[in-house]
């Protein structure tokens, strides 16, 4: 390549304003929140980076394609097309449409576990875990040992630990319904899970005679991941990846939410025509027919374009070039962050970057909060905020404190990027006076959404 910039591949056709606030109005909006992001008005976000999720901008063609959406209730033309682009991308015999992601966990989860089963993960991201823990299910994490080492750069550290998958499969029989493997994992730093782990997780499910479904949101960066990582992949297309990627599992959760490149929809992948009838049937009782799942048809349509674009190596090449454009600019300056970068997100670590606030005073919650008050961007906790609550209601610190910066696809540009790097920095300059948080009223389940907090020591950053 002769240049080095990295440019957006695509025009822009349609704007969006976004407002700018003062530190005096975004202090104010803060304390209106509860010290919780969730809780903000969009509006008063400057550069929103809470989630990737079905906050993209889609493109002329899937506009054009919601045209053609045909509303009918049962058999519409915009599912056979969804499902031929599925079926095409993924390989698996029974697609189910769903309103989002979790929505395919609870019918699979419910369709699938009793009380007492036992679903191991690499990461289970957490509406996954919470699904799984309403139904008495034990959801376990069998992270790959560097996982856990936010500094230290490998090329997979989405990788199940294959040696613990296998030793659970053989200590509970009959107790594991299935086993997951999130790509890419998203909890653990949306870092990659390599082919040749799938492969190997794959065997284990099979000597142990338990199916293996992908928790597959991120499915094309992981594709794209491989391709740029593995040994033999480089010449490769992220379609033929992702296709065996698929191969290894028989079937998925998917929120299109992310690498559906929509705004809104999911589904559910099987091979298992007995299992796929119970979830239809499930499906119908809260999502809708299995023609639409939850979805209209010209959801299914814009979707149907997105599962083919998001493949595109022009696309993924800037996705994950302008993600780790910010992660190059953050580590130059000292900023500790989840290495190498993710692929929707920049994961800094908190616990390292703010070492005075004790880990019950939620330092990656209290940097979040930071970012907002001085930048005007909005970050989203992955911490013991989180995660800390136990299912017996124990707190227990989160193997990390991060604070995650999930990029929108097609929505920033380059100069959103150079500001995100000029707020970061400065905060980075402030870590000494950042306080910590505390709680003052939350829910048991999934609390981070909801909670009420609080500046610990009467204020979030001192003199
Ligand atoms: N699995 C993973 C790995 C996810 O990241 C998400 C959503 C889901 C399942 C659930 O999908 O939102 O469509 O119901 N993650 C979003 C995020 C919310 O911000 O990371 P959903």
């Amino acid at each position: 390549m002769k240049f080095q910039t990295i440019i957006e591949p695509f025009r822009i056709k349609t704007v969006e304003p976004i407002r700018f606030t003062t530190p005096a109005e975004r202090a104010d909006a803060l304390r209106r929140a509860d010290y919780n992001l969730f809780q903000l008005r969009a509006e008063d976000v400057l550069i929103d980076l809470l989630t990737d999720s079905g906050t993209g901008a889609m493109s002329a063609a899937q506009w054009a394609g919601m045209m053609q959406g045909d509303e009918s209730y049962a058999g519409a033309r915009s599912f056979f097309r969804f499902e031929a682009a599925a079926r095409e991308v993924m390989g698996f015999r029974h697609i189910i449409p769903t309103h989002q992601g979790r929505a395919a966990e609870r019918i699979l989860f419910s369709s699938a576990c009793r009380a007492g089963d036992l679903v191991p993960n690499n990461t289970h991201f957490d509406t996954t875990r919470a699904n799984l823990e309403a139904l008495g299910v034990i959801a376990l994490d069998l992270r790959c040992p560097e996982a856990t080492q936010p500094a230290v750069p490998a090329p997979f550290k989405g990788n199940i630990d294959v040696a613990a998958l296998d030793r659970c499969l053989a200590e509970n029989p009959g107790r594991v319904p299935f086993a997951m493997v999130t790509i890419t994992n998203n909890s653990g730093g949306g870092q990659p899970v390599s082919l040749a782990n799938l492969r190997a997780a794959r065997a284990a499910c099979t000597r142990h005679g338990v199916p293996l479904i992908l928790d597959a949101c991120r499915f094309a960066e992981n594709a794209w991941f491989i391709k740029q990582r593995e040994p033999g992949q480089a010449d490769r297309t992220p379609f033929d990846i992702a296709r065996d990627m698929f191969a290894c599992a028989d079937g998925c959760t998917m929120s299109a939410k992310k690498d559906g490149l929509v705004n809104m929809g999911g589904f559910l992948a099987l091979n298992d025509e007995a299992l796929a009838a119970r979830c239809r049937n499930n499906l119908i009782l809260t999502e809708g027919f299995p023609t639409y799942g939850g979805l209209a048809g010209y959801d299914l349509e814009a979707l149907a374009v997105g599962l083919k674009e998001v493949l595109e190596e022009d696309y993924l090449r800037y996705r994950i070039r302008s993600v780790a454009y910010l992660g190059d600019k953050l580590t130059a300056a000292g900023i500790p962050i989840v290495q190498p970068p993710g692929g929707h997100a920049i994961y800094i670590d908190a616990r390292a970057m703010l070492p005075h606030i004790p880990a019950g005073e939620f330092p990656a919650w209290a940097l979040s909060l930071m970012l907002y008050l001085e930048g005007g961007v909005r970050s989203v906790e992955i911490g013991s905020v989180m995660f800390g609550r136990q299912p017996d209601g124990t707190e227990k610190s989160a193997p990390m404190e991060l604070v995650r910066l999930a990029f929108p696809r097609r929505v920033y540009t380059q100069s959103h990027v150079d500001y995100l790097a000029e707020v970061l920095l400065h905060v980075h300059g402030l870590r000494h006076r950042i306080r910590g948080v505390k709680l003052v009223d939350a829910p048991a389940l999934l609390r981070h959404f909801t909670a009420k907090l609080a500046p610990a020591h009467g204020r979030l950053v001192v003199d």
